[in-house]
């Protein structure tokens, strides 16, 4: 049987022929600490079955951190194997098969395959410039989905963060429907160039904020923090404790470690300029050769969204052969958007590689009939 790409966990891409990978949407590992050295630093001390779940000092740490975007201090704190895991056992915990769900679109490919293989129905929400669109939200809800995910930061693959003005529009939006889980996967937060919006409004009563250490501390940590209301924290813990029991005291430790070490903060600021240099690189080349946007797109996280006026798989088939591995748009397609797009990781971009990479795809746009 083939296995789609978006249950597949991995890039599209990784099969293609292609030498230089801008597909993968990792970070990049020379931006990432050393998480060995972290837990030589010592102060680990074993659990064992019956210990509270979450280590202490995570817990406070999260808390102390996530309170000003929350407006509130008393919120529970749970630990998952990361965003994707926290975002399945939250809808788990509350639909079932056939259950409606808003995302956005397009769409972070894992959301689209966590949606399927639990067999819940997608409802397209379309992004645009400032985020997801609040009429197509009201829409939605109307549509009687029973949960929103979305993405405040650095909006996967578009690259768009949501604006104070337009979190202000979806929150009241949301407040009309304040049974609906909203899950807020802010997956980018610690290297994000973007302010944090909440879009949840007070009248949700199961919300949940969604934070990975994936993009700063390493995807293979595998743990993201999560804040919710109290309710949702009984109904995740439930979904941890008939699976994974808890999430390694092991890596929380080191997460903990990792998280109050002065240097690694150094390096998240180093690794949140990069990026966002790296990004500006593509894009200052797409514009010489008036190729995606008009001016004004910041794209936040490790990717370019980068418009075609065609459609974008045999573009990106054809950037393969020319030693480049892309991901064409239709992949994050949660509805109609992405057809005539390409998604560019610049987490490792070079100028040298920027300009080799433009250069090559005027060529191909160029071979082609709009
Ligand atoms: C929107 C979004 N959420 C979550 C993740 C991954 O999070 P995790 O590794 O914690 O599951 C990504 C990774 O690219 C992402 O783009």
């Amino acid at each position: 049987m083939r296995v789609p790409a978006w249950a597949r966990g991995e890039p599209a891409g990784a099969s293609s022929p292609a030498r230089i990978d801008l597909a993968s949407g990792n970070p990049d590992p020379e931006l990432l600490p050393d998480a060995l050295r972290a837990l030589r630093g010592g102060g680990y001390r074993p659990a064992l079955y019956g210990a509270p779940s979450v280590d202490r000092d995570l817990a406070a740490w999260t808390r102390a951190q996530f309170a000003p975007d929350l407006s509130a201090d008393g919120f529970p704190v749970l630990v998952t194997h990361g965003a994707v895991d926290a975002t399945e056992r939250l809808l788990n915990a509350y639909l079932t098969r056939g259950d409606a769900v808003a995302v956005e679109d397009p769409c972070f490919l894992a959301s689209i395959g966590t949606l399927r293989l639990n067999g819940l129905r997608t409802v397209a929400v379309p992004v645009g410039r400032e985020g997801m669109r609040p009429q197509a939200l009201r829409a939605a809800l109307e549509s009687g989905v029973r949960a929103v995910v979305c993405t405040p930061r650095a909006h996967n693959p578009t690259g768009v963060s949501i604006t104070r003005e337009r979190a202000a529009e979806l929150a009241s939006v949301l407040a009309a429907y304040p049974q609906v889980l909203v899950i807020e996967d802010d997956h980018f937060w610690a290297v994000s160039s973007a302010p944090y919006h909440r879009i949840t409004p007070p009248q949700v009563s199961r919300w949940a904020l969604v934070r990975s250490v994936s993009k700063f501390l390493g995807p293979d940590l595998r743990l993201a923090l999560v804040a919710t209301d109290e309710e949702s924290a009984q109904r995740l813990q439930t979904r941890l404790n008939t699976g994974t029991t808890w999430v390694s005291r092991l890596l929380q430790h080191t997460v903990y470690r990792l998280l109050s070490d002065p240097q690694v903060h150094e390096l998240t600021a180093r690794a949140r300029d990069a990026y966002a240099e790296r990004a500006s690189l593509l894009l200052a080349e797409l514009a010489e050769r008036g190729i995606g946007r008009p001016s004004g797109y910041r794209p936040d996280g490790l990717n370019v969204w980068v418009p075609l006026g065609t459609e974008g798989r045999p573009v990106a088939d054809a950037l393969a052969r020319r030693g480049w591995a892309v991901q064409p748009g239709h992949l994050f397609a949660a509805g109609a958007g992405g057809s005539q797009e390409i998604r560019v990781t610049t987490a490792t971009l070079t100028m040298q590689q920027a300009r080799e990479f433009t250069d090559d795809l005027a060529a191909v746009l160029h071979a082609r009939p709009a």
